[in-house]
């Protein structure tokens, strides 16, 4: 018996550990979270989401606690008697046949609707390709001719449609509070579209096993409002500012002549490579190494130091740079606003 009370207890316990645990996920500030969605398309997912959890910690409580309640009311007694044994019983099987197939085909119905807002995509939408890479995001504003990596800058409260690609493996593109996660598949045009309601930076994460550097391939997605997104779409679409003297001179003449040149991109000069991130703004973005490191001079002296050391595995060498074009590189790929 006294087992017996241990055991409630403890499952007591677990499914109060369980239910704290989703409300603390829901409720971090800093991380992405499911529950707490800023555009039409995760709004849907998220109803349903409640929904469904909804629905099955009532059929949870009412199954378990049918359960608990046999098990003690009914339990063998030492001096019983065999119980009267019945077989079959019309109304009861009729009922547990009834409610939970209304319980699927509301779900069902449910899923549908949600399924058809997120197909949807409003015909104003702004269209940008999206290439996952081994392992960092390209992003492709077709209409302005802007190539860019890993933030995703888009104008808050209008719909942007995504057009996704990849270049080698399978990966998925999820940034939770703008949309469900979606494939990005080599051979294969997937597309999502969301609208961030609100200004401001929303995060996310590469869903799908890409390799060794899977976790270190984060998302970023800044909303702006149309006139700076405007603005900085015109910025982006112009070619890098030439470097002044000095530091910024030698460090393109290091980039160029240390095969930086032979991966990247930057529009306005010789560099024209498409493998690693077009970095002709580079020095306006928030982090480099797809969110790995903070876009710092220190960071990113760090990065070109030895790249293997900060993201084993990705796709850039170490090219024993020393101090010094180090100091110039820097210098001159932070100069590219
Ligand atoms: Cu890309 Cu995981």
């Amino acid at each position: 018996m006294r087992y017996r009370r241990w055991g409630v207890l403890l499952s007591g316990l677990l499914c109060g550990a369980a239910v704290v645990a989703l409300g603390s996920g829901a409720a971090q500030a800093d991380s992405p979270s499911a529950f707490d969605p800023h555009s039409p398309t995760a709004r849907s997912i998220t109803t349903l989401l409640w929904i469904m959890l909804v629905l099955a910690a009532i059929v949870f409580v009412l199954i378990e606690g049918g359960l608990l309640y046999a098990t003690f009311h009914f339990r063998a007694r030492r001096d019983a008697a065999e119980p009267r044994q019945i077989e079959g019983n019309r109304r009861i099987e009729i009922i547990w046949f009834t409610i939970p197939g209304i319980l699927v085909v509301v779900l069902f119905i449910l899923a549908l609707r949600s399924m058809n807002t997120i197909a949807a995509t409003p015909a104003d939408a702004l269209h940008i390709d999206v290439i996952g890479h081994d392992w960092w995001w390209e992003y492709r504003y077709p209409d302005a001719k802007v190539e860019t990596a890993n933030e995703l800058v888009v104008p808050a409260g209008r719909p942007v449609q995504l057009d996704l690609y990849s270049q080698d493996v399978i990966h998925s593109w999820w940034v939770p509070e703008l949309a469900g996660k979606t494939d990005v598949i080599p051979g294969k045009h997937n597309t999502l579209w969301f609208k961030a309601e609100k200004e401001g930076t929303y995060l996310g994460q590469c869903a799908e096993f890409c390799g060794l550097q899977h976790a270190g391939m984060r998302l970023r997605v800044i909303a702006l409002p149309d006139d700076r997104f405007n603005q900085w779409l015109a910025a982006e679409a112009a070619p890098a500012t030439a470097p002044a003297a000095g530091d910024a001179q030698a460090g393109a003449a290091v980039f160029a002549g240390r095969t930086c040149i032979s991966c990247h991109a930057v529009r306005g000069s010789n560099a024209a490579a498409q493998v690693g991130p077009d970095l002709t703004h580079f020095g306006a973005r928030q982090t480099l190494a797809a969110g790995v490191l903070d876009n710092t001079p220190a960071d990113l002296a760090r990065w070109l130091a030895n790249p293997q050391a900060v993201k084993p595995g990705n796709q850039m060498p170490n090219l024993k740079l020393s101090a010094q074009e180090i100091q110039q590189l820097v210098t001159y790929l932070e100069g590219l606003k």
